[in-house]
């Protein structure tokens, strides 16, 4: 199966839960389509340029998790569709600018080449400036309320910033062909990947007027999860293809990247993403909706057929 035909079946080579990550992302799709500038606005290439990567074949995890935590709060998870969206715009920015040949110098992304590669390296950085604005702008005006408002956007931009994602991503490089161990390694990770999925989680249950204890609790949740999902992505760069991946796959032992297989093997990987889900998961017992979709795509994220 190749990258084309699992998005178009919505197999994504893991082993459950398939339909309801297929679900949200077909909502969150049709709805990016109309967040986003057309291609005619001007700078047209650089209009172009942002639709070519945030409309790409993505999984959509962060608003499908978003979503879901909404309604694991008893709230229709429809509430939180925009708010995903920007979480997702977020993640596309990242994308972009980790793609470049100043971070990871990768060619292949979502079954497509790079932002750089198909649009030059300057808008390639401005598409994902430009995206990094239009999340906040999105988020700012989908939520009425003011006081959510005011906590979700402070929740965005304090686990995009400089103690969250982007600076995951200055260790992260800062960590290639250095020997790290594995506090520094789960400190990236939590940063570059977890940060941002503990703020779809925190976000999801602030739309819902989940009570300060949910919030807190969905955000520790989506950390642990965003951290299994990053040791799982380190996994399959060895063992995977980029057929099934839609990226590049051994460039993490190209670039000495500090990864969990390069300390503990991939077996340990494998067990340590699994367990990471599990004593997630008894994070968002009791919640006051239904939690099973999130229940779900948390295994989504890290049980695949490796
Ligand atoms: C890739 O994220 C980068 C990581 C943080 C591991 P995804 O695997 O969610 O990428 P898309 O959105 O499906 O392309
Ligand atoms: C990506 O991490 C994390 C962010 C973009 C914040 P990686 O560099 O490990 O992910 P891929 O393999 O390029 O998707
Ligand atoms: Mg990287
Ligand atoms: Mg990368």
């Amino acid at each position: 199966m190749n990258y084309g035909d699992v998005i178009a079946t919505g197999r994504l080579e893991f082993v459950s839960s398939e339909s309801i990550i297929d679900q949200y992302r077909e909502k969150v799709d049709a709805r990016l389509v109309t967040l986003l500038p057309s291609e005619e606005t001007l700078p047209t290439e650089l209009h172009q340029a942002i639709r070519y990567s945030a409309l790409g074949t993505g999984k959509r995890l962060r608003p499908a998790i978003t979503m879901a935590a909404a309604k694991a709060c008893g709230a229709d998870p429809l509430l939180a569709l925009d708010a995903g969206c920007a979480t997702e715009l977020v993640h596309c920015f990242s994308l972009i600018h980790d793609d470049l040949p100043a971070i990871d110098n990768d060619d292949l992304r979502r079954g497509q080449p790079t932002c750089h590669k198909a649009y030059g390296e300057a808008i390639a950085i401005l598409a994902g400036d430009a995206l990094f604005a239009l999340a906040f702008e999105i988020l700012a005006h989908s939520i009425a309320d003011p006081a959510k408002a005011q906590k979700s956007l402070l929740c965005l931009a304090r686990a995009s910033g400089s103690q969250g994602l982007v600076g995951g991503e200055v260790l992260d490089i800062q960590a290639e062909g250095q020997s790290g161990d594995m506090a520094l390694l789960q400190t990236i990770h939590a940063r570059k990947t977890g940060a941002l999925l503990g703020a779809c989680c925190e976000i999801g249950a602030i739309i819902a007027g989940a009570t300060a204890e949910h919030q807190a609790n969905l955000k520790q949740f989506g950390e642990q999860i965003g951290l299994a999902f990053q040791v799982a992505d380190d996994v399959l760069n060895e063992t995977s293809t980029p057929e099934q991946l839609g990226k590049a796959v051994g460039s993490d032992y190209a670039m000495a990247k500090l990864t969990y297989p390069s300390l503990i093997g991939l077996d340990n990987s494998k067990n340590l993403a699994s367990e990471l889900v599990t004593e997630a998961l008894k994070l968002i017992e009791g919640l006051p909706g239904d939690a099973s979709e999130l229940k779900g795509l948390a295994e989504y994220a890290v049980i695949r057929d490796w």
